[in-house]
């Protein structure tokens, strides 16, 4: 499809059913699915119900399972809250901007043998409505709220949709696997057990 012929997604909802229908198929295109999530003009009141803060760490709540094809969520990052460097198990990432700001920083893989720092590939702050796009052979990332004043919102879509992934250390470049849960799923809270774990991505 020419770039011309992407829709708009005029909201939450609209964004949705298009996607739906992007990932209808077994190919993904990624400046596609990239450009429709970038033409929704963020709305709060549309997305509020699904944004669940917590004081001490950033949460992943669900908002759509995209028929099997693709997980979307909304991720809530209170004043300077981050996540660990982390892979994408094999999947598309895409992360758009609701609200605030976010500093996504890209690393290398760490070699087999390699120690000591991981290799920083660039930085940059995502403002709102933009949309960052990641996979594995991009590399890895780790996303950061730097504000101490303002807490943050963006909407992540991940195809096909992964439960785990893995996380980095940056001083050593040794990995975690890590197990990924939702705080929420379409507006409600998920129970308090099944958070625990909760990390990543
Ligand atoms: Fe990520």
């Amino acid at each position: 499809m020419d770039q011309t012929q992407v829709p708009k997604a005029g909201s939450l909802e609209d964004l949705m059913r298009i996607l739906h229908q992007l990932f209808e198929g077994d190919s993904v295109n990624v400046e596609e699915v990239q450009s429709v999530m970038e033409s929704y003009d963020t709305k709060p009141q549309e997305w509020m119900k699904y944004a669940k803060f917590d004081q001490y760490r950033y949460t992943r709540n669900l908002v759509d399972e995209g028929n099997g094809k693709f997980n979307l969520m909304i991720l809530c990052w209170g004043e300077g809250h981050g996540s660990s460097i982390h892979d994408h198990t094999d999947s598309h990432c895409f992360m758009k901007l609701l609200q605030g700001q976010l500093k996504e920083t890209l690393f290398e893989w760490p070699s087999a043998k390699a120690h000591g720092d991981m290799v920083q590939k660039s930085q940059r702050l995502l403002q709102e409505n933009q949309v960052a796009y990641i996979n594995d052979s991009i590399g890895l990332h780790r996303v950061e709220n730097g504000s101490h004043t303002e807490c943050a919102a963006s909407l992540h879509l991940y195809s096909p949709p992964f439960q785990a992934c893995q996380t980095f250390d940056q001083r050593t470049g040794h990995r975690n696997t890590v197990k990924m849960t939702f705080y929420s799923k379409r507006g409600e809270r998920t129970p308090f057990e099944t958070t625990i774990s909760q990390e990543n991505n």
